[in-house]
């Protein structure tokens, strides 16, 4: 089992989808979590992970705006004295080709993606670095930030953005013992799945990009956060600025 004991880690996006469980399963494996999430439905799995025994604390957070990041790691440190680390998280895109991507849907996407992570890794590495022990980071891109798929040049273009977000924070911050690396899911069974839109052109592509996946199905966000988590735990001490592809497969092709 991931050893996580003692740590204090948050997760951003904790209120669904690979975000709650990475919550439920760090706790599981020893952590304090702090579920951040401009979703209410973080306090009920912050309800449901401490009825199980566990320590956790939901702290209603927009990732776009700095004062919310800020005040999530002040409450972090308030209420348990430490940060240790955190999985950064983001959102889905609009499913259109380029040329039909509004602006407001391209300042969203790199919003909550983008900028979302920069913030996030900017207060997480100052309380590191201000209590001086070290930490570790773990940012969530997508195998799209690898190679692209159809349809998603706003989404496409966030998640290799947060390639070189956590390539950039590894190299300034390795000489602190902070280490940043970055997973990239393959299709995951989530929410974030099941709102994509059902048309028929669109669910051709989608079983093509499927079949292209050696292990031939989605993965469960179960099977990314057990990646997560030991990226997280001292096991990978000397891990930095790694990009982990999650994905059956998928990129290997
Ligand atoms: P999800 O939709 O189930 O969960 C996303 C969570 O983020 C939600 O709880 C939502 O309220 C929260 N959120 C969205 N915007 C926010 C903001 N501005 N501030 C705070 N919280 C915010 O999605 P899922 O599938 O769990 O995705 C999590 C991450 O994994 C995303 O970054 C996504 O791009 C990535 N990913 C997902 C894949 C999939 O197939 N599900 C594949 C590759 C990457």
């Amino acid at each position: 089992m991931t050893n996580l004991k003692d740590k204090v880690l948050i997760v951003t996006g904790g209120a669904s989808g690979i975000g709650k469980a990475a919550a439920t399963f760090f706790s599981q494996c020893g952590a304090t979590v702090v579920i951040a999430d401009f979703n209410d439905q973080g306090s009920l799995v912050a309800e449901e992970i401490t009825a199980n025994g566990g320590k956790c604390l939901f702290v209603k957070t927009n990732v776009v705006k700095e004062s919310e990041v800020e005040n999530l790691v002040a409450k972090t440190i308030e209420a348990f004295g430490r940060l240790d680390g955190a999985f950064n998280a983001g959102v889905e895109q609009a499913i259109k080709p380029l040329h039909e991507i509004e602006e407001t849907q391209w300042d969203k996407v790199i919003n909550i993606d983008l900028k979302g992570v920069f913030l996030c890794i900017k207060h997480q590495v100052k309380a590191m670095l201000n209590a001086g022990h070290g930490g570790a980071i773990v940012n969530t891109s997508s195998t799209v930030g690898i190679g692209a798929v159809p349809f998603a040049a706003e989404y496409i273009a966030a998640k290799a953005g947060v390639i070189g977000l956590t390539r950039a924070a590894a190299v300034d911050y390795a000489q602190h013992g902070i280490r940043v690396n970055t997973v990239a899911p393959g299709m995951t069974q989530t929410a974030m799945i099941d709102r994509m839109p059902k048309d028929p052109e669109l669910m051709k592509i989608f079983g093509a990009i499927q079949a292209a996946v050696p292990m031939q199905r989605m993965g469960q966000p179960q099977e990314i956060v057990e990646a997560v988590g030991w990226l997280l735990s001292d096991a990978a001490s000397f891990i930095t600025g790694a990009v982990l592809p999650v994905d059956g497969g998928h990129t290997a092709v």
